[in-house]
C-alpha cells in the first residue's frame, strides 16, 4: 500500500517579480516500509519537496498545486490542528540545520521530553527518561548529553539530538534532509543501520535526501534522481545505480566514479542548472545533455517505463506509459 502518493506537484517560490519553479509537476508513490533515496544537484528542488510534504512552506511566498495523500488523506487540504496532530507523531523531518531548533537555556533531556509530552501528556517521568535514552543509544549518544545544555553539545552531536527527536515517536514516515551529511562517516553508517533495523521492526518508511551516492546504495532500495523540479529516474537502487538509464544519472554517476570511493565534483555533466522561473517546452535537461535530439527541444518527455517500477523520463527510451 502507498503510504505516501504525491500527484503532479507543483510548488513556486513567488517574488517581487518572478516565480521560481522549484518543484515542477511531480508525482511519485511510495509504499510502506520502503526506503527512497532522493538525489540531484544542489537546487533540484529536493527540500522544497520535504518542506512541502511537512507544510513548512509559509502560503504567502508560495504556490503550492497538487496532491500529497499520506495514508489516503490530501495532507495539504488537512486542517491545519489536525495536520499539527500527526506531525512528528506520524509523519517527521530532520534537515541539515534542524538543531538550530532547539532552545539554548533548557537542557537537552528536558526539551525532549517536553516535546514528546505534546502528543502524549500521560507518560510517567522515569518511562519517558528511559525511553529518550534509548534513543540517545541508538544514534550514539552518551546518557549524561541529557543533563547538558546545546552550547556543551558539538554540531554532530547536536545534528544526533535532531535525529533522536525525529524518532521519538517511531514514525511511520521520516524524512531525513541531508539530515546525516554532516556527520563523521563511522557514525553516519551506525546511525543508519539503527534505523534501517527499526524499519523493519515498525515498517517505517524513510524518505533520504542527500548528494552522497554511496548512502543511497548502502541504505536505500529505491531512488529518484531529481533535476530542477523534475524527476528524471526512478527505480530500484540496484537498477538505477547500477545501469543508470537517464543521460542526467549516467552523468550523477561519473560524478562518483565508485560508490564507495572519495566524492567528486560533478565533473560528468558541464554546465549549471537552468533558470527554473522559466518553464520551457522541451526538456529541461537538454542544454546539458550529450545524447540530445531535435526533439528534446521541442516536447518535454513523459516517464518511459525501463521495466517494472524502473522509469526514466528521457526521449531515448521505450514507449510511453502516460
Ligand atoms: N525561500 C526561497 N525563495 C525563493 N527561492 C527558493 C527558496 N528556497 C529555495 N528556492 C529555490 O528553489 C529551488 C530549489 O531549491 P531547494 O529545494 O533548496 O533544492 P535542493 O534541496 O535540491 O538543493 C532553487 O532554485 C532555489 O534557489
Ligand atoms: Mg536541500
Amino acid at each position: 500500500m502507498a503510504v505516501l502518493d504525491i500527484k503532479n506537484l507543483n510548488v513556486a517560490y513567488k517574488s517581487r517579480n518572478e516565480k521560481v519553479f522549484a518543484v515542477d509537476n511531480v508525482s511519485l508513490s511510495i509504499s510502506e516500509g520502503d526506503s527512497v533515496g532522493i538525489v540531484g544537484e544542489s537546487g533540484s528542488g529536493k527540500s522544497t519537496l520535504a518542506m512541502a510534504i511537512l507544510r513548512l512552506l509559509s502560503e504567502n511566498d508560495t504556490e503550492i498545486t497538487g496532491e500529497i495523500d499520506f495514508k489516503g488523506k490530501d495532507l495539504l487540504k488537512m486542517d491545519i490542528n489536525e495536520f499539527n496532530k500527526i506531525r512528528w507523531k506520524e509523519l517527521a523531518v530532520v534537515f541539515q540545520k534542524s538543531m538550530n531548533a532547539l532552545s539554548p537555556i533548557h537542557k537537552i533531556g528536558s526539551q525532549l521530553e517536553d516535546i514528546y509530552r505534546v502528543h502524549e501528556p500521560k507518560i510517567a517521568k522515569q518511562k519517558l527518561k528511559e525511553k529518550i535514552l534509548s534513543l540517545f543509544k541508538l544514534v550514539n549518544l552518551s546518557d549524561r548529553v541529557y543533563n547538558l545544555y546545546p552550547h556543551e553539545l558539538s554540531g554532530g552531536m547536536l545534528q544526533r539530538v535532531s535525529i533522536a527527536l525525529s524518532l521519538i515517536h517511531k514514525p511511520p514516515l521520516l524524512i531525513l534532509d541531508e539530515a546525516t551529511t554532516a556527520l563523521d562517516v563511522v557514525t553516519q553508517g551506525q546511525i543508519l543501520s539503527e534505523i534501517q533495523k527499526l524499519e523493519q521492526d515498525i515498517k517505517m518508511t524513510r524518505i533520504m535526501i542527500t548528494h552522497d551516492m554511496s548512502v543511497v546504495a548502502n541504505s536505500c532500495k529505491k531512488v529518484v534522481v531529481m533535476y530542477a523540479g523534475k524527476i528524471m529516474e526512478v527505480g530500484n537502487v540496484e537498477d538505477v545505480l547500477i545501469k543508470p538509464t537517464h543521460p542526467y544519472t549516467q552523468g550523477l554517476m561519473k560524478s562518483f566514479p565508485t560508490l564507495k570511493g572519495e566524492k567528486k565534483e560533478l565533473s560528468g555533466i558541464k554546465g549549471f542548472l537552468p533558470n527554473m522561473s522559466e518553464k520551457n517546452k522541451g526538456c529541461i535537461f537538454a542544454p546539458r545533455c550529450s545524447f540530445v535530439q531535435e526533439v528534446c527541444h521541442k516536447v518535454a518527455p513523459k516517464e518511459f517505463e525501463i521495466k517494472s517500477g524502473h522509469l526514466s523520463a528521457c526521449h531515448l527510451h521505450g514507449s510511453e506509459i502516460n
